[in-house]
């Protein structure tokens, strides 16, 4: 049985208390706390928290049946929910992180996630140093005695490249530090961080785990010990905590995560494939297809690929701009995850990842659209923004 056909079965719905009534799908405890029947069953459940439903800023049953399901997907020991991917990353990168430490990251994280990293955090006497990631040596020669902890996103937001996870995650270890990785663009079906020795893994719920752009949620997974630290610290003392109807969105979401991977999977590639052959794309960033640099090092890490990609182009970024308005099936907008396909045009970042000058960088997402609609769809735009009048 293959590895997404085993995840179709770990999704099912498996009631964790067996007086829901053959509910088929798990209920919510919409409470905010939970009484005891006498001061002795109390007082046992205070000693033992985790283990108990005493409070839902600690601990509520709909969420907490997400999170044993997105922790048996992820193949990692624990999981905590939290009110965003944000909330995730910056509680796990607090849990590890105290004044006077370093941390290294990687330059095309998440944009928010940098900001926390870069400035935010240096409030607080925490400093980053943020390097390009794909060689190791960049890695060896970034470390400082007061190395505490390797960030990293693979692939990247919005250049898709990759990180060699057994290395970082090796190099990371012989020098007493932690990594932390977000896995939201790979999702639990295409790769298990944990597996290759990263310590935590967080993911924005808002994207492929929610499916359906109706929640904001972020999750933490690793090994029990660095959870529950989480848990007992920042999730209790920040309290940016999931509710449980978030909780059941997300868990009926998830019911389809490895149906709609593979789907995304194959349309994303068809897309990529597609425009790989267009006169005004200069490069196609899109771990999946051969052509990617590293390509040989995903296969080793991944069994799969997500639809988000993006493309350089040397023309004008206004035009591109106009290319966007003109598509019908992908809407402008951030995020991703959800049934609509989507678009964003942006300047490159720099000359040294665009060294053919491209004018413009094209995230695209790829939902479940049929991809030859797509295909008609970029067609169709281009060819009105060339000849206008047409
Ligand atoms: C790769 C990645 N990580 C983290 C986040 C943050 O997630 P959230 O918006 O749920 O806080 C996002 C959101 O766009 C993202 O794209």
């Amino acid at each position: 049985m293959s590895k997404l056909e085993k995840q179709f079965t770990k999704t099912a719905y498996d009631p964790l208390d067996k007086r829901h009534h053959g509910a088929i799908h798990v209920p919510i405890y919409q409470n905010s706390l939970f009484a005891f029947d006498s001061y002795d069953q109390f007082d046992e459940a205070m000693k033992a928290q985790l283990d108990h439903h005493i409070y839902s800023r600690g601990n509520n049953p709909t969420v907490q049946y997400l999170e044993m399901k997105l922790a048996d997907l992820e193949e990692a020991e624990s999981a905590k929910c939290f009110a965003s991917g944000m909330a995730a990353i910056s509680s796990s990168i607090m849990s590890v992180v105290s004044q006077g430490d370093h941390v290294i990251c990687v330059n095309q994280a998440y944009g928010p996630t940098r900001e926390f990293l870069g400035s935010y955090m240096s409030r607080f006497g925490v400093e980053t140093s943020f390097i390009d990631g794909s060689s190791m040596e960049e890695w060896r020669s970034a470390v400082r005695p007061n190395t505490k902890l390797f960030y990293l996103e693979s692939p990247t937001t919005m250049y898709f490249e990759l990180q060699d996870l057994r290395k970082c995650a090796e190099l990371a270890r012989s020098i007493g530090a932690v990594t932390i990785i977000d896995n939201t663009w790979a999702t639990p079906c295409y790769q298990n961080p944990t597996k290759l020795g990263v310590d935590l893994v967080v993911h924005s719920i808002t994207k492929y785990i929610g499916g359906h752009s109706d929640c904001v949620g972020g999750v933490v997974l690793g090994s029990k010990e660095l959870v529950e630290r989480i848990q007992n610290n920042e999730y209790m003392l920040l309290g940016g905590i999931m509710t449980p109807q978030t909780a059941a969105l997300v868990a009926k979401g998830l019911r389809t995560l490895p149906l709609r991977m593979q789907r995304h999977e194959q349309s994303g590639l068809q897309v990529a494939e597609h425009l790989v052959k267009q006169s005004y794309v200069t490069r196609v960033n899109h771990p999946g297809l051969p052509s990617h640099p590293q390509y040989e090092l995903g296969q080793s890490q991944m069994s799969g690929a997500s639809s988000v990609f993006s493309f350089l182009s040397s023309e004008p970024l206004e035009k591109m701009k106009e290319w966007a308005n003109r598509l019908k099936y992908f809407k402008i907008g951030v995020s991703w995850g959800g049934f609509e396909s989507l678009v964003t045009v942006n300047r490159p970042v720099s000359d040294e990842k665009t060294s053919d000058h491209s004018a413009a960088i094209v995230r695209l997402y790829v939902g479940m659209e049929d991809p030859s609609d797509l295909i008609a769809d970029i067609n169709r735009a281009w060819e009105q923004v060339c000849n206008p009048v047409a």
